[in-house]
């Protein structure tokens, strides 16, 4: 039997049909999108080519924390203007940015200038391409005057990066992985529930872009890991307990769910071979301090991402003793001013 492989382009014909044709509606399309840090994690794809994850995800935006895309059209090559810096032509980032718009451009004399703003450190396990892909999605919605619906911008941001799927939206999001081929069935949506008291610390321990990329360290712990194979079960276990602490606000219960996630996902790197570890020493002496905070009775709980930053997740009333604690913290309140 002959295996019908859906291709990104397909997805897009799914999705634009027509439109793709359009003239763009407006001379420059601009968005902004807030990054999210994932409390149950994406970990593992079912589908290499269409960032189709293994499992489903559920994260927290950053508020008025993720990136500004404002895109017009031009003549010539592609240009990027990243925080004020061009980007080099030849850099990976610039490669996957106009392998992205390649999706879009019905013409080779169609290219892209965009120029984006983020006010969190780039490749730093900080949501960068999360934010980067979806405010990209939705600014080239703008520039051409697609109209999509929610459901159809979160498709395309996961076409970027899988975790731009969920940065579409203030609050808690989840990710639905689906089932299909085609992926139509794997978007985010938001959660109507907000937590004033949530408050999300961030450590930053090292802005500098990450030795191995999140696509790849993925992508070697699914073919290596045998901790792995116990991920999609784990993964599920932890979803349905985080969806019910955010329901009934049990804070203790969604740290520790959270906690514990991230945890089991860095030991998935850990077992990859070779192995991938992200954490520096001050990232695992800050991990015994939160452990020994705990144990004081203080609710302060952590998770991380592709890099060595943490973040910290605690209520509003303990705001003081945290910062007391850590001094570089820089707090996010998802439910708080954000916009
Ligand atoms: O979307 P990517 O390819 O940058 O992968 C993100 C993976 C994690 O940040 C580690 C987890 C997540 O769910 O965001």
């Amino acid at each position: 039997m002959v295996e019908f492989v859906v291709e990104k382009t397909d997805v897009i014909q799914l999705i634009l049909q027509d439109r793709l044709h359009a003239a763009p509606a407006n001379t420059t399309g601009r968005a902004f999108a807030p990054s999210n840090i994932a409390l149950c994690k994406y970990w593992g794809k079912r589908n290499q080519k269409l960032n189709l994850p293994v499992t489903s995800s559920l994260s927290i935006s950053l508020g008025d924390k993720g990136a500004d895309a404002e895109i017009t059209l031009c003549d010539d090559a592609d240009i990027t203007i990243l925080n004020g810096e061009t980007v080099p032509t030849s850099s990976s980032f610039q490669q996957r940015l106009s392998t992205y718009f390649d999706l879009f451009r019905t013409s080779s004399n169609l290219n892209f200038k965009t120029i984006v703003k983020t006010n969190i450190p780039i490749g730093a396990g900080l949501a960068s391409s999360a934010c980067g892909f979806a405010s990209i999605a939705m600014a080239l919605n703008d520039l051409f005057g697609w109209n999509l619906n929610q459901k159809n911008l979160s498709i395309l941001a996961r076409l970027g990066s899988g975790s731009a799927s969920r940065s579409l939206w203030n609050g808690f999001v989840l990710w639905n992985a689906g089932i299909t081929a085609d992926g139509m069935d794997s978007f985010a949506e938001p959660l109507a529930t907000d937590w004033p008291e949530l408050c999300i610390g961030l450590l930053i321990l090292d802005n500098k872009e990450k030795p191995v990329s999140s696509r790849e360290a993925m992508q070697r712990t699914v073919e290596t890991s045998a901790i792995y194979k116990t991920w999609p079960q784990q993964s599920a276990i932890d979803l349905e307990k985080i969806t019910l602490a955010i329901s009934e606000k049990n804070f203790k219960l969604l740290g520790e769910t959270a906690e514990a996630n991230a945890e089991l996902m860095h030991a998935t790197m850990r077992d990859s071979n070779p192995p991938v570890n992200y954490s520096l020493s001050e990232t695992n002496s800050i991990k015994q301090a939160i452990w020994q905070l705990r144990k004081q009775g203080l609710e302060i709980f952590f998770t991380q991402d592709a890099g060595p930053n943490l973040k910290l997740l605690f209520l509003n009333k303990d705001t003081e003793i945290v910062t007391q604690q850590f001094r570089n913290i820089e707090i996010v309140r998802p439910f708080i001013n954000n916009q």
